[in-house]
């Protein structure tokens, strides 16, 4: 449907799915899964919760808390993943593929939240790696190095060339995604490393550069990780997200947190976006003056790279002004969404 001037008033797309969630545990889910399942038919469920999610065992208690979180009616199917140690034994692999785990994380120690129990050489994880490639089972990577001496800004282009392309060197068909890409040499290497490398891009790194952080002052529910990057990064990312190349796919890595654990001397990394995720991929494309590659990024892309079906219902976004509520009940807490008390443009059709 279009008006006068060609604007779009509605979108109707493949259901999305969310190739990168957060979504905690216990009284968290109540208000996440919600989120999640009114936009997203599936969500690759991340590990990193305390404990981390290190057996097909615990993920598969894991599902099941989610699944007893979903609102009555809800269709979700959240896909799991293990939290990749130093140690995580190879059977492990074997006895996570039978019961549906569809991916492994690694987080590099000490690059993010809860990740402490992450790989401290990706050499002691060689053996597990092997045992992915023969499975085909993904390995999702957090992209940064965490040697403190190096800028902050500057560890996802040095984890290209420290430790991606050695990995690729090694294992030439494990199918690696690039989680949460966000900058111009992240973008470009993805682009250009071959049909087994994909990337996630957040809504968040499409619509914001690193001014967002500072604009009148210290800004922490703009503060994630990887931090966002310069305008320069910002444009490379919108260009690959709506370039139509099937190897970037949505992932928001929407990971909540306490409102005063990221309003505090040593605030919390990541920003929340389950609640209007695809409304804010419409506003970042719109913008770019692609709405028509929406559709591949958020709906089919993903599927593709992981070896399944698109999904086989659709979603209709409307052009409809909204306000994003100022916070959400996190447990006994609260949790400030991205764009609280701002407008949005495009609103999911309801019913
Ligand atoms: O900002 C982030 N938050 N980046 C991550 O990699 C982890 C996430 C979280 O779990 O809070
Ligand atoms: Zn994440």
């Amino acid at each position: 449907m279009t008006d006068a001037s060609h604007a779009p008033t509605s979108i109707t797309l493949v259901r999305p799915d969310d190739w990168h969630l957060h979504l905690r545990d216990g009284a968290a889910l109540a208000t996440t899964v919600p989120h999640a399942a009114a936009q997203f038919a599936r969500a690759i469920v991340m590990p990193n919760l305390r404990p981390p999610v290190t057996t097909a065992q615990l993920a598969v208690e894991y599902r099941q808390r989610i699944l007893d979180a979903l609102p009555a009616g809800a269709a979700f199917e959240p896909l799991m993943t293990l939290y990749l140690t130093d140690r995580l034994p190879p059977e492990e692999i074997v006895r996570a593929k039978a019961a549906g785990v569809v991916a492994l994380k690694l987080y590099p120690a000490g690059a993010t939240t809860n990740s402490d129990a992450g790989v401290t050489d990706l050499r002691h994880a060689y053996p597990t790696l092997e045992a992915m490639q023969k499975a085909g089972m993904p390995l999702l990577v957090h992209g940064e190095v965490t040697d403190p001496s190096t800028d902050l800004f500057d560890r996802e282009a040095l984890f290209i060339d420290q430790k991606l392309i050695p990995l690729r060197r090694d294992f030439p068909e494990l199918k690696i995604v690039m989680e949460h890409v966000t900058t111009r040499e992240g973008a470009h290497y993805v682009r250009d490393a071959g049909p087994f490398t994909g990337a996630t891009i957040t809504p968040h790194h499409l619509l914001y550069n690193r001014n967002a952080l500072f604009i009148g002052g210290i800004r922490p529910h703009y503060y994630c990780l990887p931090v966002l990057k310069r305008e320069v990064h910002r444009l490379a990312l919108v260009e690959a997200a709506t370039s139509g190349s099937g190897r970037f796919f949505l992932g928001t890595d929407s990971a909540p947190h306490a409102a005063h654990l990221k309003e505090h001397a040593v605030g919390c990394a990541g920003c929340y976006v389950a609640h209007a995720a695809i409304e804010l991929y419409a506003q970042a494309f719109e913008r770019a003056g692609a709405l028509d590659k929406l559709e591949a990024f958020a709906s089919l892309n993903g599927p593709a790279f992981y070896g399944l079906q698109p999904n086989s219902e659709r979603i209709t976004l409307k052009r409809e002004g909204w306000t994003v509520p100022e916070s959400y009940p996190l447990g006994e807490a609260t949790v400030k969404p991205l764009g609280a008390g701002e407008t949005l443009d495009w609103a999911i059709a309801r019913g």
